[in-house]
């Protein structure tokens, strides 16, 4: 489950049977995982690749949210809301995040999508960001951004704050020990996209505070240009940096 722009985070989409899984949407998860998996492996970065052993995600059986949450408890605290295939607005997912909760979907994408899904489905969310979650480290900058969601006062700030979160978990680049490697979820689990914003031509950029606040995200299209963290520390100072710049800090 994601969090858009307002425009978009305010529509709210049912979407299918929750759980109620064919051997095709096995299959479906299956294709993903490991055709996904081959493609990370060379450019995902660090807390990624650590991540995902721990997540132990069964690549040939779709992934039983209730298990999948006890093993992320058990590891750092957090919690799996279920989203109920629809979309959350901005504040009811940065609510989730506060409470160290991470909002899933039960929905796959059909057989012609394995490219591109313009509706995030549990493959983005359990391969692409759940590895995060398994270190409480990374947990608490995620809460973080949840925290001081909470605390703006403005619609503007609300906007800035999720476009922080957005060019960073969902879609951003980091660098490692001199190498562009990629932090993203929505990158790391869309075959599509990866290659797309891994090309050469395909600007990225300095990850710039306020020019990101002024990006929109696109969230039913490629992305025309990504962002870079210096490190996953960076984005932590980040909202940081933004908390104390609107006086939001605690
Ligand atoms: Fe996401």
């Amino acid at each position: 489950m994601d969090v858009y722009d307002n425009d978009v985070a305010t529509q709210r989409h049912a979407r299918g049977t929750a759980g109620n899984y064919s051997e095709e949407d096995h299959e479906t998860w299956h294709k993903l995982c490991v055709r996904q998996s081959e493609l990370v492996a060379p450019v995902a970065c660090h807390a990624f690749k650590v991540g995902l052993p721990k997540l132990g995600l069964d690549f040939k059986r779709l992934p039983d949210r209730e298990i999948m949450e006890r093993r992320i408890y058990g590891l750092s605290g957090w919690r799996l809301a279920d989203a109920q295939n629809e979309y959350l607005g901005p504040t009811e997912w940065f609510e989730h995040i506060a409470a160290k909760r991470f909002p899933v979907t039960d929905y796959i994408r059909r057989p012609h999508e394995l490219d591109f899904t313009p509706l995030p489905d549990l493959f983005h969310e359990y391969f692409g960001h759940l590895a995060f979650f398994t270190d409480p480290a990374f947990g608490e900058i995620a809460q973080r951004y949840g925290t001081v969601y909470l605390q703006a006062r403005t619609e503007a700030q609300q906007l800035a704050i999720a476009r922080l979160w957005w060019f960073g978990i969902e879609f951003g680049f980091v660098r490692e020990q001199g190498e562009l490697k990629v932090i993203g979820a929505g990158l790391l689990s869309s075959p599509g996209e990866l290659q797309h914003a891994l090309r050469d031509e395909t600007p990225k950029y300095a990850f710039d505070i306020n020019r990101v606040a002024a990006t929109p995200s696109a969230a039913y299209s490629y992305h025309d240009h990504y962002f870079i963290l210096d490190s996953v520390q960076h984005w932590r100072e980040i909202i940081d940096s933004y908390a104390r710049q609107e006086g939001l800090a605690d």
